[in-house]
């Protein structure tokens, strides 16, 4: 059977710690592109370096030339332009500039992709996530089902972990599912979350709870407040958590952000939701019973997106 193919576009730090994961699990070959050719290049070559040492068995090759991605099975979009002063005027740019910046970028990223490997499955990490979902989806002209936004299984990571560590119990035994966008239209679901089958509520204090749920919500500032710019080690997990859903057709239950048409009461519109992941890319949508609080935050989460994808002008 030939070797599955895994394209990542942007080699800075989320696209570049994929590479590496995707690589030390054996996933598939990977290439990775970036607008700066050597930059590539350069991290596509230090990555097969290191496995002889590493032992991961495969192909590693990057650049700035589309028609190395031909015939990808996942193509993986990290790139993008981060929200950060201008260096002359010190203003940060508006929200919208910022996303018709990206905007631009990925859609012309996406229509290279679409052109080499017509039949790849996408994942959209660039941010403004769920706007940029958008942007693929128009640009391409792909089926829903082949067009993915990262977002849940980063918010869920993080949640998970923080539970594990008030618990003090493994990271393996908590479950849980965090749905909407990012930040504060994020919709966790502590009903939902149990340690090995037993409801968090009954082990974790409601304040402590409540306090998990806001640090899950400011879990990308924290780390932006730690380190000067946005996380990687995280959000690349939760990606290459998706992308080995589909690959290795795992039929993976994982809050990806999806092109809704009718499901939670919205259509048309890309909110995150649990989905079933395997080798079709989105092979069934989870409608869950939310209460009304819950449905409330979805709304707000929606409506969020809403405004941000009326900026692009489709
Ligand atoms: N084509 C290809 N690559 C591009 C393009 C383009 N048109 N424009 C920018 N890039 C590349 C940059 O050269 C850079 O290497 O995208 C990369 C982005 O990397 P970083 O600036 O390190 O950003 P990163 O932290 O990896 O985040 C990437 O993921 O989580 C989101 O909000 C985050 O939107 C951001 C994205």
């Amino acid at each position: 059977m030939a070797r599955s193919k895994v394209t990542v576009v942007g080699a800075g730090n989320v696209g570049a710690t994929c590479a590496h994961w995707i690589a030390s699990r054996e996933i598939a070959d990977v290439v990775l592109i970036d607008i700066l050719d050597g930059v590539a290049k350069g991290k596509a070559l230090d990555l097969a370096e290191a496995a002889p040492v590493m032992k991961f068995d495969l192909k590693m090759t990057g650049g700035s030339d589309y028609a190395l991605t031909a015939n990808s099975d996942v193509v993986v979009i990290t790139a993008g332009v981060p929200r950060k002063k201008d260096p002359v005027t010190g203003q940060f740019p508006s929200r919208d500039d910022l996303v018709r910046t990206n905007q631009k970028i990925v859609g012309d990223v996406a229509r290279e992709v679409a052109k080499y490997s017509p039949n790849a499955i996408l994942i959209i990490v660039s941010n403004p996530l769920d706007a940029m979902c958008h942007v693929a989806l128009h640009e391409t002209g792909f089926p829903a089902n082949r067009v993915i936004g990262q977002a849940g299984a980063l918010d869920t990571a993080r949640y998970k972990a923080f539970l594990a560590e008030a618990l003090n119990v493994s990271v393996r035994d908590i479950h849980g599912i965090v749905l909407g966008g990012h930040g504060d239209e994020m919709v966790p679901l502590p009903r939902h979350t149990s340690v090995a089958g037993i409801p968090v509520r009954e082990l974790l204090p409601e304040d402590k709870l409540q306090a998990i749920i806001e640090r899950t919500r400011k879990g990308g500032g924290e780390i932006v407040g730690l380190v000067g710019v946005s996380a990687w080690y995280a959000p690349a997990a939760g990606t290459v958590e998706m992308v080995e859903a589909i690959i290795r057709d795992q039929k993976r239950v994982i809050p990806s952000a999806v092109l809704l048409s009718g499901q939670y009461g919205y259509d048309g519109l890309f909110v995150g939701v649990p989905v079933v992941l395997g080798k079709d890319g989105v092979e069934k949508i989870i409608e869950m019973e939310l209460n009304d609080e819950e449905k409330a935050m979805l709304e707000k989460s929606a409506n969020a997106v809403k405004s941000v994808v009326g900026v692009l002008g489709y």
